[in-house]
């Protein structure tokens, strides 16, 4: 199969509606989608990813009259972050109808829909005019790629083609909320916060708080977003960069560190360096995660941030690919 790098929106609809996966992009992260109705197309997705059967998709829309098929009922919260924040980076899981593939949702009674905001996904998802099945579109356990090339790099030869809209504005994946449960409880946090979310429908509850401890959206069970080389976290400032890389580096180890630019001090075998502004990370954590990869590194060492809002979302994220390993 030959993969096409910039696939028009015409041919991808087309393709879709045969059953095809296609990879677009997204203003979070590039998806890799298919007829959500369709039990085959979405097998397909789980085969080109490598992806567990057990892990649920997103179902994308380019309308709300699109949910009321999809859905057993709208809960009145729901209905309140739909009117708020579609479209745009949250996905919200309902009560699933019988609409929706079983594979979609991993057998579940429950499915999670969103409606990007992306003008590229947007015209896409109003041309091929059915509901799109899409999780990101990596090799699973990978970073999520916010690039076509990512998608290319990970999938070529897998899919029959990319729709291209350049690198994403948000950068990491869509906040999740289950307003199946009373109160709500945001399973996946993203860039639409719990800030955000409750000055709209009040007090909600986050899965890594709640009691007994079970992962509520199963695919936060698996390891994810890792670059090749084991990731260490540092809660600490610059010389404690020194003092850990330092070591190794006398050891021979190959490092590679992310870091903000104001740490002029510190040298590793790969130095990748941000602005401090949360909505940068965010767009390039990805990318920085992946570029590491291109060396032959032993470890990376990557800044903790603290804070709330978005910064607790990029550690969510670095807290799976590192599996919590800390160092403070
Ligand atoms: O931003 C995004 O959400 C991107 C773009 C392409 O839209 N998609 C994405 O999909 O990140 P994926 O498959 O990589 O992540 C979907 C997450 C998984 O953690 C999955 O377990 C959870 O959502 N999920 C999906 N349906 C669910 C359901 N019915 N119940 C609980 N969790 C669900
Ligand atoms: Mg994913």
């Amino acid at each position: 199969m030959k993969t096409n790098e910039n696939m028009s929106i015409e041919q991808a609809a087309e393709l879709l509606k045969e059953g095809y996966p296609i990879a677009f992009v997204t203003e979070t992260v590039y998806g890799l989608g298919a007829d959500a109705t369709n039990e085959q197309a979405v097998a397909k997705i789980f085969e080109a990813k490598g992806r567990p059967s057990d892990n649920p998709l997103i179902v994308h829309i380019a309308s709300v009259d699109q949910v009321d098929a999809l859905v057993k009922e709208i809960p009145v919260k729901a209905k309140s972050l739909m009117d708020v924040f579609w479209p745009g980076p949250l996905t919200i899981i309902f009560p699933k109808s019988d609409l929706v593939a079983s594979n979609v949702t991993a057998g579940l009674d429950s499915v999670g829909i969103r409606m990007p905001s992306h003008p590229i996904a947007k015209a896409l998802l109003e041309k091929v005019n059915l509901p799109i099945a899409a999780p990101s579109a990596n090799t699973s356990g990978k970073p999520s790629p916010t690039t076509a090339y990512h998608v290319y790099d990970d999938l070529n030869g897998k899919i029959l083609g990319i729709v291209d809209g350049g690198p994403v504005d948000k950068g990491i994946e869509s906040t999740v909320i289950d307003c199946t449960l009373e109160p709500p409880v945001i399973l996946r946090p993203g860039s639409i916060t719990k800030e955000m979310i409750e000055e709209v429908i009040g007090p909600v509850l986050v899965s890594s708080t709640l009691e007994d401890n079970t992962p509520k959206a199963p695919g936060m069970k698996y390891r994810h977003y890792a670059p090749k080389a084991n990731l260490i976290l540092i809660d600490g400032d610059e010389s404690k960069f020194i003092e850990v890389v330092s070591k190794d580096l006398e050891d021979n180890k190959k490092v590679g560190i992310l870091v903000p630019t104001t740490y002029h001090q510190v040298q590793a075998s790969v130095k990748l360096a941000y602005r401090e502004d949360v909505e940068f990370f965010a767009r390039n954590l990805y990318l920085f995660l992946r570029e590491f990869d291109r060396y032959d590194l032993d470890v990376i060492y990557v800044k903790y941030i603290n804070g709330d809002g978005l910064a607790k979302s990029i550690m969510n994220r670095l807290l799976k690919a590192s599996n919590d390993q800390v160092i403070k």
